[in-house]
């Protein structure tokens, strides 16, 4: 388990915006905003869907070790789509994925999760058919060692689960299936938890309790990169945050700095 480190020795790393500043001209690697300790990093990653246009353009998004990095951005801004090329379901013209300075932009998804990767998509995300402990029994399918203790712990973490581990999973409410969502990520044991709208579509109490959760991973060493519509909220709990429009990046800083940025909340935060 590593350490969690918030606060950093630089002060914090200034908020960028999309118009390249002076400070901007350094070399680009680590590109915009990414620390170089970043644990997993999707670097200047450029590619579309297929052989269509581009949706992301040279667009860099990354977290550090424990820590929990968040993607803002408008509908369609190509958050979802920074998620699947950093966990390689879409191939890159251009740009790199990192995890722990190893160069993993030729892998397969599951050569990521034998990485130590989770990923947890937007929609589709559980086996409605399936009941809750099998959803968690297929999240574990690459291991062969014993998966009792992680179920217990996934349990123990969301433990409407338990109760309802004999009800298939499309019984279950919109936050008790993220809760799944989440706990059959967590069955690879991984060090990096991608999330995309872990929240979407739940009651304000239901999001809450789930950010409370995502923090509880997190203090646990597990490093979360997160996808969050309900910005706000994100980026006050974010270390870090990237504010994505048209599939690049237009602002990084940390949750704070975002938060208390007068175009950021002009722009994404409602005022
Ligand atoms: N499978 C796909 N094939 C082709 N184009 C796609 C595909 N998925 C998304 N796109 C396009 O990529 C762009 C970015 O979509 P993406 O889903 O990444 O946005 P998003 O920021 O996640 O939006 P939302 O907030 O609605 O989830 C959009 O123009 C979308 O139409
Ligand atoms: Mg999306």
């Amino acid at each position: 388990m590593s350490e969690p480190h918030r606060g950093r020795p630089d002060g914090g790393r200034a908020i960028t915006g999309s118009g390249r500043s002076a400070a901007e001209s350094r070399p680009p690697t680590p590109s915009r905003g990414a620390s170089a300790d970043a644990v997993l990093i999707g670097d200047a990653m450029t590619g579309g869907y297929g052989r269509g246009a581009d949706i992301l353009h040279e667009c860099t998004i990354s977290v550090d070790a424990g820590e929990i990095a968040v993607i803002v951005g408008p509908n369609g801004a190509g958050k979802s789509t920074a998620m699947k090329a950093v966990f390689g379901m879409l191939d890159l013209r251009q740009g790199a994925v990192r995890l722990k300075g190893e160069d993993i932009t030729a892998l397969k998804p599951q050569e990521r999760v034998a990485k130590g990767m989770a990923f947890v998509p937007q929609t589709a995300n559980v086996f409605t058919s399936l009941t809750v402990e099998e959803n968690l029994e297929m999240g574990a399918f690459l291991r062969r060692d014993d998966i009792r203790r992680t179920m217990e712990q996934v349990y123990d973490l969301f433990p409407i689960l338990r109760d309802k581990r004999r009800q298939p999973a499309g019984e279950l409410s919109g936050g008790q299936r993220q809760q799944v969502a989440v706990g059959r990520a967590l069955m690879t044991e991984p060090e990096v938890l991608m999330l995309d709208e872990p929240t979407a579509g739940v009651s304000p109490i239901v999001m809450d309790e789930l950010f409370d959760r995502i923090i509880e991973v997190a203090r646990t060493g597990i490093s979360i990169l997160m996808v969050e519509q309900n910005a706000r909220q994100a980026l006050s709990i974010a270390d870090t945050g990237f504010v994505l429009v048209q599939g690049a990046n237009a602002f990084t800083g940390t949750g704070k700095e975002l938060l208390a940025d007068p175009d950021v909340r002009k722009s994404f935060l409602g005022g």
